[in-house]
Parts: structure tokens; sequence; C-alpha cells
């Protein structure tokens, strides 16, 4: 039985529903904070399971009868370590014998605060563990180029402190499929995979696209980081989510995010969402937008 994490977040829910398409629902578990969010889950036979991953011995219940766990990576700003570490002890307590963890893409050495430090410390953790594991190293979302850019088509201009860099963008149902392949197939033991777009992409790029798109100039300046902070704060972000953006943009700059794999492609069996796919179906139109 194969056990997904966070699923009643985006990349968990996506990856089971993808799961669902190949694998019968009895074979699938979702682990939750919340069953009343996992309604829709159960009715669809999947067995919901409970845990707050800094419940360890909930955890240890929750993964009985289990082999391979998807650990979708918690959320920043609330000691990550903490909660994969018990996640990691409880599988391996409870005798799972493929641990899947969600890491960040790191195609450079740059170290992102609240992110890359705790998954390199779960990475080594990981692999010391004595648990069989498969390493995804996630690309940035598609869906978290609004909160660098804004969620409207722009009059005439971005500014984002990213500099010239580029952002493999991968949108985040792409790779729940890719991961639901790489959980339902042989050969990924102690395997670590990039999962981005086939492209990387500029905010040049970027506001290219738009421009095409909206049939109007839209340009890229890059800004500084104070105020570009000052402005996203001024939009109603709490201070530490505007620095948070800025230090996305800083990663993008430093290169972190800029390797293009072809994995994704490969497990997709087509060309994932590309940059001038995912603006039209998010900022113009009126049906998708997701
Ligand atoms: N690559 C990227 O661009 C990118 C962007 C953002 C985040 N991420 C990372 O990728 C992960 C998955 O992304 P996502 O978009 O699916 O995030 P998401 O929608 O916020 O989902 C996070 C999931 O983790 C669960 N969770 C959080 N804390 C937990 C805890 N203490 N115990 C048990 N479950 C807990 C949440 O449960 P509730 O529903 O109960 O809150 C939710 O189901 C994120 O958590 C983050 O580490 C990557």
């Amino acid at each position: 039985m194969i056990l997904v994490t966070g699923a009643t977040g985006g990349l968990g829910h996506e990856t089971i529903d993808a799961l669902l398409k190949t694998t019968p629902a009895t074979e699938i578990a979702a682990l939750v904070r919340d069953a009343g969010k996992a309604a829709d889950l159960a009715q669809r036979g999947v067995e919901v399971r409970q845990a707050d991953y800094f419940d360890y011995p909930a955890l240890v219940q929750a993964f009985q009868g289990i082999e391979k766990v998807l650990l979708v990576s918690a959320v920043a700003f609330t000691d990550r370590l903490s909660q994969h570490r018990n996640v990691i002890d409880a599988a391996k307590e409870a005798g799972v014998k493929h641990l899947f963890y969600t890491s960040i893409q790191r195609s450079s050495d740059f170290v992102m605060p609240q992110v890359t430090e705790s998954d390199l410390a779960t990475e080594a953790y990981l692999k010391a563990s004595g648990l069989m594991y498969t390493i995804l190293r996630n690309g940035y979302y598609f869906e978290g180029l609004g909160y660098l850019i804004g969620s409207e088509v722009p009059e005439s201009e971005i500014r984002v402190p990213a500099g010239e860099g580029k952002i493999a963008f991968v949108k985040r149902t792409d790779l729940a499929v890719a991961t639901a392949a790489l959980l339902t197939s042989a050969g990924h033991d102690n395997q670590e995979y990039t999962l981005t777009g086939s492209e990387a992409y500029s905010f040049h790029d970027v506001a290219r696209e738009l421009s095409e798109l909206a049939g109007h100039p839209i340009t890229y300046q890059s800004s500084e980081p104070a105020p570009y902070i000052a402005q996203k704060v001024a939009a109603g972000f709490p201070d530490f989510v505007a620095t948070f953006f800025a230090q996305w943009a800083d990663a993008a700059r430093h290169g972190m995010l800029a390797g293009t794999h072809d994995t994704v492609e490969r497990l997709l069996g087509h060309k994932p969402t590309s940059l001038r796919e995912y603006l039209k179906a998010t900022y113009f139109s009126t049906t998708d937008r997701s």
C-alpha cells in the first residue's frame, strides 16, 4: 500500500488523483491532519489516516501496513526538520520499506533559508535512516509565479529582484503525475531526481510572453529586494512572507532553480506545461485560474 502525506494540500491531493488513474483505491492511503478535509478521498475509496507530523505515536500507527510513503515536505516557518525526522523515524518503526521525500531543486550551491537548509538536513537524515529512499528535488511551481509578479496582468512592467536568473517552472499537476508514476514503478531505490519543466525562463521571458498575450508591451526590470519587499507589504502580505518571496527571487538570481531535466517529460510521456500555456490559462482565461 502507498501512503501519501499532505493529502489535503495541493501536491499530495493531486498525486492521489494521479495514482487513482492507475492504481486501485484500496492500495492507496492518505495521511491528513483533519479527516474532515478529506471526505472526497474517503468517498473515492482511499483509506484516510490521521496524524500530525509532530505526533510521533500517531504517525507510527498511521504507517502500519504501508510499503511506500510519499513524504510531502512540511511548510516553511514550522520547524520542518523535526517534522520530517518524526515521519522518517515513524516509518522505520512501522516497517515501511521505501520513503519518497519532496525536496526543492538545487541547481546551484545557493542555500535558501527556511527551505534548502532543512531539505539538506532531511536528505542526510533519510539517507542515514536505513530506509530505501527516493529524493524528488521539485522545481519551483508555476503556481508560485503569481506570488512573485502579482496575480493580475501587469499594465506595463514587472519588477522582481531576480536579476537575469531563470526558473525551470513546473506545474504542480505535472509534478503530481510524475510523482505518481515514480511511486508505482520499479527502479527508484536510493535514487535522486530533479523534477522540473523542460525549459527555464527568465523574467524577461515572462514579460515577453505576457506582452504577446496581452497585446501591449510589458517589460521586466530587476529591482532591489528592499523596495520589492516594501511593495509586497503594502499589498497586504506580512513582512516575513514578503521577505520569503524576495528570497525565492534571490534563489532564482543565483541559479538555484534554473537547471532543466527531462525526467518529468519522460514520466508524463509528453512535454510538461510551458510558460505560454500556464500564463494563458491563468491570466487570460475566465474559466481556469489554476
Ligand atoms: N516547489 C515549490 O514551488 C513549492 C512551493 C511551495 C511549497 N513547496 C513545498 O512543497 C510542499 C507541498 O506543496 P503544496 O503546494 O502541496 O503545499 P500545501 O498545499 O500547503 O500542502 C501542505 C500539506 O501539508 C500538510 N501539513 C502541513 N503541516 C503538517 C503537519 N504538521 N502534519 C501533517 N500534515 C501537515 C497540510 O495539511 P493541512 O491541509 O491540514 O494544512 C497540507 O496537506 C509544501 O509543504 C512545501 O514544503 C514547494
